[in-house]
């Protein structure tokens, strides 16, 4: 009855104690197998509010529901302003929720802020995976923010990448992009987008570029083969992709109605979209000729990625007695009384 609380700093200890490596192939595996599963649970397109600063934050709640098992709630808030402003706080914050299907109660709330990140990075690996050259060796990245450091994560646990090219448009954080990857024991280097484009098998693109501001990427000069993870395509109007390159590919969202919505896919006609990640998850084979022409992973961010990511630091902590448990919910002696605790 009590709920597990799991602050930024038991989620740190969690993670550090499996190794980032580790907890993030967990984390790829998991989603890849839910994905795949027919069975698996269902999410409706996530909403939301707009809010300061000038309309350009947005606050959303993104639920998940297995029946009779459990529901997930992320609310999250997108704050463009944050990291350079005086606040010097992430751009994406939120919290995750975990409830009881039978009796509705209150499981487990956790700090979501890097499991955000890592499930974000985990979605654009098992695209991927199935939609990119299993010999890619080139990463580009546009937009060196947190999602960045996942994204190349992610993707270096499943490809051979040798070399990771990076663009910002804020020079400092391109720059500071080289300390903060360098985990990943891979050469980083900044380029200008037509280089990175130019050289790049795989592209990530998580940047806060503005409603109507975009594309981030030249339409000309990319490879043939090239798959690209669209994954800061996530508001009406914000779209990081020029419109040729999404109509030469095959572009697969993660969630359509959301994709639809507030993705790349919200400038595509229906017969402009290719299936969704769960189709290809359960048919590969059939999406493998794709691997030799230009594809696209739509990622708006699907709730069944938090879903799965607490799944796997809900087991952890239970494994490693990590968190804190606290009657956060009333429990009173009388069900029919609400004041029977309050004396
Ligand atoms: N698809 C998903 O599941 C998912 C999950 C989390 C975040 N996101 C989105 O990913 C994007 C990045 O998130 P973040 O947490 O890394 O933010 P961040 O603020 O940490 O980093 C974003 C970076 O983009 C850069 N940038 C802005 N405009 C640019 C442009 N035109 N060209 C190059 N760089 C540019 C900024 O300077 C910044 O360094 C956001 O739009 C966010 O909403 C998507």
């Amino acid at each position: 009855m009590q709920t597990l609380v799991l602050t930024q700093q038991h989620v740190g200890k969690i993670v550090g104690l499996l190794g980032r490596d580790r907890f993030t192939e967990r984390v790829i595996d998991r989603l890849q197998a839910a994905l795949g599963d027919p069975h698996h649970g269902t999410a409706p397109a996530r909403d939301g509010f707009t809010r300061c600063p000038g309309d350009s934050g947005v606050v959303e709640w993104m639920p998940y529901h297995v029946p009779d098992e459990s529901m997930t709630l992320k609310t999250v808030s997108y704050t463009p302003a944050n990291p350079t402003s005086r606040h010097r706080l992430p751009t994406i914050n939120g919290t995750l929720t975990r409830f009881d299907d039978e009796t509705g109660r209150l499981v487990a709330v956790c700090d979501a802020g890097l499991l955000t990140a890592v499930r974000t990075g985990a979605a654009s690996a098992v695209a991927s995976r199935l939609l990119a050259r299993p010999d890619s060796r080139v990463l580009g990245l546009v937009g060196a923010g947190a999602q960045a450091v996942t994204q190349a994560h992610a993707l270096s646990r499943v490809f051979p990448i040798e070399e990771i090219l990076v663009h910002d448009c804020e020079p400092d954080h391109a720059a500071s992009f080289l300390d903060r990857a360098d985990f990943l024991n891979r050469k980083v280097r900044q380029a200008d987008p037509a280089e990175l484009a130019a050289a790049a098998d795989i592209i990530c693109t998580a940047t806060t570029v503005g409603v109507g501001q975009g594309p981030v990427l030249p339409d000309e000069g990319l490879r043939d083969h090239v798959h690209i993870n669209a994954v800061g395509a996530d508001l009406v109007g914000k779209t990081e992709l020029p419109l040729s390159l999404l109509r030469s590919a095959l572009v697969v969202p993660d969630h359509l109605a959301q994709a639809r919505n507030e993705g790349e896919c919200q400038r595509l006609a229906e017969d402009e979209i290719g299936p969704d990640l769960s189709t290809v998850c359960r048919d590969p084979e059939s999406w493998v000729k794709h691997r030799e022409g230009r594809t696209v992973f739509d990622s708006t961010g699907y709730a069944l990625e938090d879903h799965v990511a607490l799944d796997v630091l809900i087991e952890l902590a239970e494994e490693t007695g990590i968190g804190e448990r606290m009657l956060i919910e009333h429990l009173p002696t009388d069900a029919l009384d609400p004041y029977a605790f309050a004396n």
